[in-house]
């Protein structure tokens, strides 16, 4: 057997840097060009590119030049644009340290600019660019070329604001999807395997099968939800990972009432991949394109208006009276420019949706003084984690070039937990942020609630207040709020700006006036169909609105006739209901479903789909299976019990009880007309239908 020829040494960190970046840069150069651009000689650029081709970090193909003569064209593959991306922060570090040298030189001070002690406070210039991991526009046009013969994942939404920040620096200094190591790190002690400070886990979660079919170092293509390209990557990493244990750590619970841990485990795959990401192309948007920037275009913003200190403003609802006054005193009291900085990514499911916020926050700008404030729309899926959210918000902020970061009461709070209490202390997002904040590199600006004093006509923080005993204290809470919307009740002038309530009202008419879902859900032959019918017709004797019967077996013989009764089959069954409901209620009618739906999970997946336009109204048909069995009205439970049935919901399948439905009704000694009058009489109840 003969010795594999040893490989040439690959150049040091920084040359290799370099020649990676230059071969990004201008891939069409030749060979004496690139070598010019590097200050080498030929040969040992030939050298170079002899250890790098061979490394797989560059690909070299041969073809006519324009004198007809034979030329080699080299271009950086995945794995190379990895490293250029990896070896950026040393490259920097070191370049950083012959600055300061040099400073200390030139003006003679013995000490450079303060020291380097965290990488994420690399970029001690708040305003210098930072890394990202997209190759340049000729490199980008030939590894989509090549990524279009990849293995390719779909990403999910969510996936897709995670790889957006990624890819344009706003996850700086992470450079890809974590790796396991990372990943039990962050989730352990909010730290990277080598000590870089990062608190929210950012993974690619995928199928089982998805993941089975892969090696370790292969390339993958990630594409969004139309198939474009978007970046590969080098998977490193493949494992299954605790989610109980990372719900626990990140989310401080194990608790389903979490809707990140909802995520987690009803949503997010059972596998998940790790390696680093080389940024194709930024996921494209068509709204509101002028108000989005990179952490770049921010930076270059405030480099071009002279801003040196910037205090952010995080927030995922519409900006009222009470948001505009903390944000004034946090700009006064950091002597800082303001960055209203929204997330329009993904955040608390049934959230005001973003078109309708940015409309107010932009109603809202005006009410600022000119060229003091701006703002910028973030794409950041939150995921609602309190403390540990509130330290990745302001590591991206910093990452955006701001110096200063607002954080109120009970910061990104995911509301209460399953036992009807808060997830987190409503101040234990400060505490924490506090903990880290020189790490973070970026100074807090923080604040207790506010409150309107009526007597001094003014907001004031509460715990500020010493004559609390003289003054009337007002203020309407969220919940509040959407009631008085919902049911078209007065909104004071001192509480939120005209615009902004004129606005929310447009896009949330009363409720009498919205569309909404009612969701009957019980075994078969419990009367759903039957109630469902005659609610159907009191409805529309009514009037006002369409409305669309979606019953369990209409829907079986026109929308899933080809779906049988396993797990997977009634998921997608029901999930094509919730999906037609959901349009039904977006555009104003009335969906009334009956399927099953025997499992809880399915149904709040409905739920929340529904919930984003309108009310969903979940109706338990509450008859027991003994009496569906003893009526029998389709002879089912008797072809269920002799085992000609497979899979019979209530004698050989599970069916979870509906544990809060809006409604339960029992419909043994009562007539379905008065089961329907009970659905109407809750309808009433939560002001979805109202008199003339
Ligand atoms: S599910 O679980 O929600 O997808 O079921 P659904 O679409 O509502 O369909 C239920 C109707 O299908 C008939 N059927 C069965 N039900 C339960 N389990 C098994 N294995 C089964 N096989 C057929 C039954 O008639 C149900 O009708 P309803 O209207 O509920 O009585």
């Amino acid at each position: 057997m003969t010795a594999a020829p040893a490989l040439p040494d690959l150049p040091e960190d920084d040359q290799l840097f370099l020649l990676l970046r230059q071969l990004d840069a201008a891939p069409e150069a030749s060979q004496r060009e690139t070598a010019a651009a590097l200050g080498i000689s030929l040969g040992s650029l030939n050298a170079q590119l002899r250890a790098a081709t061979e490394a797989g970090l560059v690909k070299i193909t041969d073809r006519k030049g324009p004198d007809r003569r034979q030329r080699f064209v080299y271009a950086l593959t995945t794995r190379g644009a990895a490293t250029k991306a990896r070896l950026i922060d040393p490259f920097l570090a070191r370049k950083y340290t012959e600055y300061a040298a040099l400073h200390a030189e030139l003006t003679g001070t013995p000490a450079g600019p303060t020291p380097i002690k965290y990488r994420s406070t690399l970029m001690l210039n708040n305003l210098a660019p930072i890394p990202e991991l997209y190759v340049s526009y000729e490199s980008a046009q030939k590894l989509k070329v090549e990524a279009a013969d990849l293995v390719s994942w779909d990403l999910t939404p969510r996936q897709i604001c995670d790889l957006e920040l990624l890819m344009n620096g706003g996850f700086n200094p992470l450079k890809g999807f974590l790796s396991e190591e990372d990943y039990n790190g962050v989730v352990e002690n909010m730290r990277t395997a080598d000590g870089t400070l990062w608190p929210i886990p950012i993974t690619l979660d995928v199928s089982e099968d998805f993941a089975a079919n892969l090696t370790e170092g292969q390339d993958i293509a990630l594409r969004d939800q139309e198939g474009v390209i978007l970046a590969t990557m080098t998977v490193t990493d493949n494992w299954v990972p605790n989610k109980s244990r990372e719900a626990e750590k990140v989310f401080g619970a194990d608790d389903d009432a979490h809707p990140a841990v909802n995520y987690l485990h009803n949503k997010a795959g059972k596998v998940y991949l790790g390696g680093p990401v080389t940024g194709i192309q930024q996921p494209v948007h068509y709204d509101f394109r002028a108000r989005r920037d990179t952490p770049n275009e921010m930076r270059a913003f405030f480099r071009k208006m002279g801003w040196r200190r910037v205090v952010a403003f995080q927030t995922r609802n519409p900006l009222h009276r009470a948001h505009q006054e903390l944000t004034f005193r946090a700009a006064k009291e950091a002597q800082a420019n303001l960055l209203i900085h929204p997330v329009v990514g993904m955040t608390k499911p049934g959230d005001v949706d973003h078109f309708t916020r940015v409309r107010c926050y932009e109603a809202v700008l005006d009410k600022y003084p000119q060229s003091t404030t701006t703002m910028s729309l973030l794409n950041l899926a939150m995921r609602m984690a309190g403390p540990r959210e509130a330290v990745w918000h302001g590591l991206i902020r910093a990452n955006h070039g701001c110096t200063h970061f607002i954080v109120g009461r009970d910061h990104a709070g995911p509301g209460k937990n399953s036992a009807g209490e808060d997830f987190y202390g409503p101040y234990d997002a400060q505490d924490l942020f506090r903990e880290y904040q020189d790490e973070i590199g970026i100074e807090m600006v923080d604040f207790k609630h506010m409150v309107y004093v009526q007597e001094r006509a003014q907001y004031e923080p509460n715990d500020e207040i010493e004559d609390k005993d003289n003054v009337t204290i007002l203020n309407i809470s969220g919940t509040e709020l959407r009631r008085r919307l919902q049911e078209g009740l007065e909104i004071p002038e001192w509480f939120s700006f005209p615009e902004v309530v004129r606005e929310l009202r447009r896009t949330k008419p009363p409720r009498s006036q919205q569309g909404f879902t009612v969701f009957f859900t019980g075994f078969s032959g419990s009367g759903k169909s039957t109630i469902a019918n005659a609610l159907m017709v009191k409805l529309m004797e009514m009037g006002g609105r369409p409305v669309t019967l979606l019953d369990g077996d209409i829907v079986r013989k026109n929308l899933s006739s080809e779906l049988g009764f396993s797990k997977e089959h009634r998921d997608l069954n029901i999930k094509r209901i919730g999906y037609v409901a959901s349009e039904i209620t977006k555009n104003g009618g009335i969906a009334i479903c009956a399927p099953i739906a025997p499992y809880a999970a399915t149904r709040r997946h409905v739920r929340e789909e529904i919930e984003q336009y309108g009310a969903f109204v979940e109706v338990h048909v509450a008859t027991s299976i003994e009496e569906c069995e003893r009526r029998d009205r389709k002879g089912l439970y008797k072809l269920a019990r002799e085992g000609k049935i497979k899979e019979f919901t209530g004698i050989s399948d599970p069916y979870d009880v509906p544990q809060n439905p809006e409604l339960s009704v029992e419909t043994e000694n009562v007539d379905v007309d008065n089961c329907a009058h009970q659905v109407i009489l809750k309808l009433e109840s939560m002001g979805l239908i109202a008199g003339q």
